[in-house]
């Protein structure tokens, strides 16, 4: 029987703590759930003492999603590991992870502390942390710089004190595979206890190694794998989930694991994480990247007509990415879009389908067939819009070479229609200006990004933002032909998103007032 390997995913953790991943609770949620149906074994879903977003993510989180481990991360002290225990309260499967640095450079310059202080802190949090859960992770933070006689010491301490997991991270993405092999074996055989834990590895991609740091680690005795949806995370991110997961799937010769991800979510994952953080795949990055299995030279066009086995290690539909039969356009009805999600891998309730079929109808009047891309466009942008407090109703701009642009907004809340004006550094800047007078929510566009859904003139590009308001950065995303449209719609749910968050503050404010009085 094949060794199974446990996926430990960390997108929610490591990769949303890098910049511009970030994501609100619910974004979060969306996102667990995903990762729920592609059957990872553990969601690390955040470092509940670094914010009250991360402790409300992870305690949300730990609510709804059943199917996995939910691991919340703390530093190795009592204060971190209490606060990380009750955020994951509700969970059926609780996980609490806590590490603290091993190697001299960082016992040196950021600790000051001693190996025998950090090894009796490390004992000491693993112990406290067993008093209220069983399942325990202890990472050895920079453990590929840290000198292993030290590391063997400390694993074995900290297995005694109970680790289930301990993870030896390559945290700056240093280490090379023959190097980080090495260094597992000889933690496998040298500590004694060893057969009492799953050892893990957690690398990071700055030499770009991070995966084939991670098989190297399996090859040698790891059982567990920590990694991202898409390698986001710190600086040049992490192992990308996709990437290792294909790898064992496509080569069992070489690899011969178990591993229980439910491949064929791939994509999906991949997709829906883009349009949450608004960062976006490399056209090339391997498994989901737009490329990735598109064939252009013509020697290899006719290879793939000949055989597909010529020049495909592993088909697109193993990953998701599914191909349309039937093509859709302004004819399609219900039925047929329904039936069409339904391939792509959702189901949708009788309201979700009017929903998106209003967008799609739409779109159809501007652009000739719709593709799949389109469609989840469409679908990620459309599951947003329980939040909206105001849409757009009609926008003019004027804009020109030598002009200074002005748009004309109107906006509704459902009731009441607010009309305004502003001019700007052209059109999309004019009509913000004209926003933020219509909605007086002053913010501070700290990031846009567009980029083209699908290729040919009218092609539905996505607009990406990332607005500041009160210090609180709100994405927003929308998908249309024209790209001020767009730009106004993706920019609209940031405000939207900011003024949700607004009241349902001082409704706690409120609570938290009444709650003085009842008392
Ligand atoms: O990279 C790292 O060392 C980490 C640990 C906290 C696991 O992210
Ligand atoms: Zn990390």
């Amino acid at each position: 029987m094949k060794d199974k390997i446990y996926i430990f995913d960390t997108t929610l953790r490591d990769g949303e703590q890098s910049p511009g991943c970030s994501m609100n609770t619910q974004e979060k949620l969306k996102m667990a759930r995903q990762l729920e149906d592609l059957r990872v074994d553990v969601i690390e879903a955040g470092f509940p003492i670094a914010s009250e977003g991360d402790f409300e993510a992870v305690r949300e989180i730990s609510k709804i999603v059943k199917g996995c481990t939910i691991a919340g991360l703390s530093r190795a002290t009592a204060v971190d590991i209490d606060r990380a225990f009750e955020a994951l309260q509700y969970a059926e499967k609780p996980r609490i992870h806590t590490f603290i640095a091993t190697s001299d450079i960082h016992l040196k310059h950021k600790l000051k502390k001693t190996r025998e202080q950090v090894l009796e802190q490390a004992v000491n949090a693993v112990a406290h942390a067993k008093k209220l859960t069983a399942d325990v992770e202890f990472s050895c933070e920079d453990a590929s710089r840290s000198d292993i006689d030290y590391l063997c010491q400390i694993i074995e301490a900290v297995i005694d004190a109970g680790a289930t997991v301990v993870n030896l991270p390559d945290t700056v993405g240093y280490a090379i595979p023959q190097e980080y092999g090495s260094m597992i074996r000889t933690i496998r055989e040298r500590v004694k206890n060893i057969d009492k834990t799953i050892l893990s590895v957690h690398c990071h991609n700055d030499l770009g190694l991070a995966v084939s740091n991670s098989i190297s680690a399996i090859a040698n005795g790891a059982r567990q794998v920590e990694c991202t949806v898409n390698g986001i995370g710190e600086r040049a991110g992490n192992a990308s989930l996709e990437e290792f997961v294909m790898a064992l799937r496509t080569r069992p010769d070489a690899l011969p694991f178990n591993i229980d991800v439910n491949a064929e979510e791939i994509y999906k994952s991949s997709r829906l994480l883009s349009t949450l953080t608004g960062m976006m795949v490399q056209r090339n990055k391997a498994i989901v990247g737009a490329n990735a299995f598109s064939h252009e030279a013509g020697i290899h066009q006719d290879g793939i007509i000949k055989s597909r086995m010529t020049y495909e290690i592993m088909t697109p539909e193993s990953v998701g990415i599914k191909h349309s039969t039937l093509v859709l356009g302004k004819h399609s009805g219900r039925h047929a879009l329904k039936k069409r999600f339904e391939e792509l891998g959702y189901s949708l309730s009788a309201e979700e389908l009017e929903n998106v079929y209003s967008e799609f109808t739409r779109l159809a009047d501007k652009k000739k067939e719709i593709l799949d891309e389109d469609l989840m466009a469409i679908l990620n942008t459309k599951f947003e819009s329980d939040e909206s407090r105001f849409t757009l109703k009609s926008m003019q701009v004027m804009t020109g070479t030598g002009i200074k642009s002005t748009a004309l907004i109107e906006l509704t809340d459902g009731k009441d229609t607010y009309a305004d004006s502003a001019t700007g550094d052209g059109p999309v800047d004019a009509a913000y200006n004209a926003i933020e007078r219509i909605t007086k929510m002053d913010g501070q566009l700290a990031d846009y990004t567009i980029k083209s859904v699908t290729w040919g003139g009218d092609a539905v590009g996505e607009v990406f933002v990332k607005v500041i308001f009160h210090d609180v950065i709100f994405t927003g995303h929308a998908a249309s032909t024209d790209i001020v449209t767009g730009s106004v719609e993706a920019y609209l749910q940031a405000v939207n998103r900011a003024l949700t968050a607004k009241s349902a503050k001082s409704a706690e404010e409120v609570m938290i007032k009444n709650q003085a009085n009842a008392v």
